[in-house]
């Protein structure tokens, strides 16, 4: 059992022996039109097959515009995007885009429905920073399911002032995302929800890399930009170098932070996501060095060529809106509670009809969120509010320093932490704040914020 994560994880990892592999790399989608002001996009979830190990049968999986996840959406600050969503599965979903600052009204949270066979158009104009979003389903009852069976993409947000900064930005060559999941793939087969046991969440021995088991990737420049995304359903990462080394964290869920934070390890709980630089530059071509978790293989890095800068020439850009004032009045105080199928936020389960929290557009409010432990210790609750990004004041009452976080959506929390986190609500309507263990949200552990 993982330090921090109580109860929580009773199915570990297994190292695979699955012969090496490519690492997939989601395409990006191509636009139906673009203008100077405006793109858009169709959005297609769907039925699929995935062939995961080498040697079996293809797996039944969901997939949005293809067989397993989706592709990289790329959304551009200041332009107006509107994207037809459509659903072809065989039961009603939703588009969530997870990060994303926009009206509730296109926020695709369980409100927004897409029967099955339907088409839904939004639209929403992009105003946040360069960041790497994401998006999936979540419809009541039906969101852990979805995502488990393979519903999940990327949201990029593209800033063109960021083009000028130094830092690595051709896709799939120095600028790859990590999609980190956990599934039980039964018989190397079948991936079933209901194979799974999910009392605090759906957790497997195997772990899928943009859907691919025991990757590697060839890398061809001396400064490797990554974009970590933890897109499963309850398993937290703590991602390292095999050999120890340390590289850059350059961004948190909602863009970059002031100043690059050299660390040896990026802990990663369910929605958050997290970009660093790996520092290929001093070492030799051919080497090996690979990223781990939770004692197995994320992917294995061959270095190939050495093409572009070194380390130092890179100038993390400061292009956020992190160093908002602090305030120090707490607008609101949250408990997180429980496991299993009870867990609720202050006392209560998520009634649909009931909004827990008001507030107004323009204002900045502190909420302070407690993770209340139980008698068996409590878990790590992953805390995500949608509509909005934060910005971390405290952790336990412990100031965290201002440059090297960024915004945030995701903050995990542990048993018996309070953080304070600041934010200030740009979007009209009814937003979701939840639990992003997906299980402990379907099981209640969720509420509403409606912003006047
Ligand atoms: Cu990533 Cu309410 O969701
Ligand atoms: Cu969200
Ligand atoms: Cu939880």
């Amino acid at each position: 059992m993982m330090e921090g994560m109580g109860h929580g994880a009773s199915v570990d990892l297994k190292s695979t022996e699955e012969k090496e592999r490519r690492l997939n790399i989601p395409k990006i989608l191509k636009a139906d039109r673009e203008t100077k002001n405006s793109i858009q996009y169709t959005i297609v979830a769907k039925q699929g097959e995935t062939k995961f190990f080498r040697d079996a049968k293809k797996t039944k999986t969901l997939g949005y515009n293809g067989n397993y996840l989706g592709p990289v959406v790329e959304l551009k600050k200041g332009k107006t995007v509107t994207i037809r969503t459509v659903n072809r599965l065989s039961e009603a979903t939703t588009f969530h885009w997870h990060g994303l600052v926009v009206p509730s009204s296109v926020d695709g949270g369980p409100h927004q429905v897409v029967k099955a066979g339907e088409t839904k158009v939004v639209k929403f104009k992009v105003k946040q920073n360069e960041s790497t979003l994401w998006f999936h389903p979540h419809p009541m009852g039906k969101t852990a399911e979805q995502v488990y069976k393979g519903l999940a993409g990327l949201l990029y947000v593209k800033d063109e002032k960021t083009k000028e900064t130094m830092l690595p930005q051709k896709y799939g060559e120095n600028d790859i995302p990590l999609i980190l999941q956990d599934r039980k793939v039964k018989n190397r087969n079948v991936l079933e929800y209901a194979d799974v046991e999910k009392t605090d969440g759906a957790l497997g021995d195997t772990l899928l890399v943009n859907g691919t088991i025991n990757p590697y990737f060839n890398v061809k420049y001396s400064q490797l930009r990554v974009r970590l995304i933890n897109g499963s359903n309850a398993r937290n990462y703590a991602v390292k170098l095999s050999d120890g080394s340390s590289f850059k964290k350059i961004a948190d869920d909602g863009g970059y932070i002031s100043k690059a934070k050299n660390v040896k390890k990026i802990d990663l709980s369910p929605g958050e996501r997290i970009e660093v630089l790996v520092d290929f530059s001093k070492r030799k071509i051919g080497e090996t060095v690979a990223f781990e978790t939770n004692g197995v293989k994320v992917v294995n890095f061959k270095l190939k060529e050495k093409q572009g800068t070194s380390l130092s020439a890179l100038a993390p850009k400061s292009v956020n809106e992190n160093l908002l004032k602090t305030s120090s009045k707490v607008n609101q105080k949250l408990t997180l509670f429980g496991m299993g199928k009870n867990v609720e936020i202050n006392g209560k389960k998520f009634d649909e009809t009931r909004f827990d929290i008001k507030a107004k557009k323009g204002e900045t409010e502190v909420w302070e969120i407690y993770n209340k432990k139980d008698m068996m210790g409590g878990m790590t609750h992953p805390f995500h509010i949608h509509g909005v990004q934060f910005k971390v004041l405290e952790r336990n009452n412990q100031k965290l320093d201002n440059q090297e976080t960024g915004l945030k959506d995701t903050i995990a929390i542990k048993p018996g932490e309070r953080v304070k986190i600041q934010m200030t609500f740009k979007e009209k309507g009814v937003f979701m704040y939840h639990c992003h263990i997906l299980e402990h949200e379907e099981n209640g552990m969720m509420g509403q914020l409606r912003v006047d």
